[in-house]
């Protein structure tokens, strides 16, 4: 026991405010640690700003194959995708490391690598927060179309590194072998 803790215990009516807000300062002790409290939601969360923000982006892909449709709509989008990337890496506490490579549908698909390197996880999301502030001011439509393509590209570079790449079901050699005829009821 430290001296500290062994005042808190003999006089706590004394230092009792002082006792309270050492555990308080605690990390992950205390209110509000949500990422302690909470991981599967936090998950949740991030999954479901990540899918809003492709929807945003619909008409910010769109921009680069055909002709500027409703630039207000872009920029809106642009502004709220940039909002939620700015919070992006701060719905990543290493409570949320929970990718299972083995489940055929991983509770998330957030890999390991992210809380080795979080400095350039953290990077590379205030990078696309500031490509989506660019797509957002954009004057004309050469400099949209350019934004909006830098915009994709600084999804995809998290994505590159730390988004787990969609696989499709593989078929496996026994598929091919397999005797159908004897898991059929017998004539
Ligand atoms: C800094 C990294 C980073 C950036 C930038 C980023 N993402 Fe993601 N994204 C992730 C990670 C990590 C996941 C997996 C989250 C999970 O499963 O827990 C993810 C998941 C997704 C998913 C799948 C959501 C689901 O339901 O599983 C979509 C869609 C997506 N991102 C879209 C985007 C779009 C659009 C942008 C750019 C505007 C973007 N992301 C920028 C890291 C990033």
């Amino acid at each position: 026991m430290t001296l500290k803790k062994i005042w808190c215990f003999i006089v706590p009516a004394l230092v009792l405010p002082l006792c309270l807000s050492a555990a308080d300062r605690q990390v992950g002790v205390g209110q509000g640690w949500t990422g302690v409290t909470h991981p599967k939601e936090v998950i949740v969360a991030r999954q479901e700003l990540m899918e809003h923000i492709e929807l945003l982006m619909e008409p910010i892909d769109t921009l680069t194959v055909q002709p500027v449709q409703d630039v207000e709509r872009v920029r809106q989008n642009a502004e709220i995708i940039g909002a939620v990337l700015l919070s992006v890496p701060h719905l990543f506490p290493p409570s949320t490391n929970l990718f299972d490579a083995k489940a055929s549908q991983p509770q998330t698909l957030a890999l390991p690598p992210i809380w080795k390197q979080f400095d350039t996880f953290y990077r590379l999301a205030g990078l696309a927060a500031k490509a989506a502030e660019v797509m957002a001011e954009a004057k004309d439509e050469p400099a949209m179309r350019r934004a909006s393509l830098a915009l994709r590209g600084s999804c995809d570079a998290c994505h590159t590194l730390y988004l787990r790449r969609y696989e499709p079901p593989k078929t496996k050699e026994s598929d091919y072998t397999f005797d159908f005829d004897s898991a059929l009821p017998a004539k």
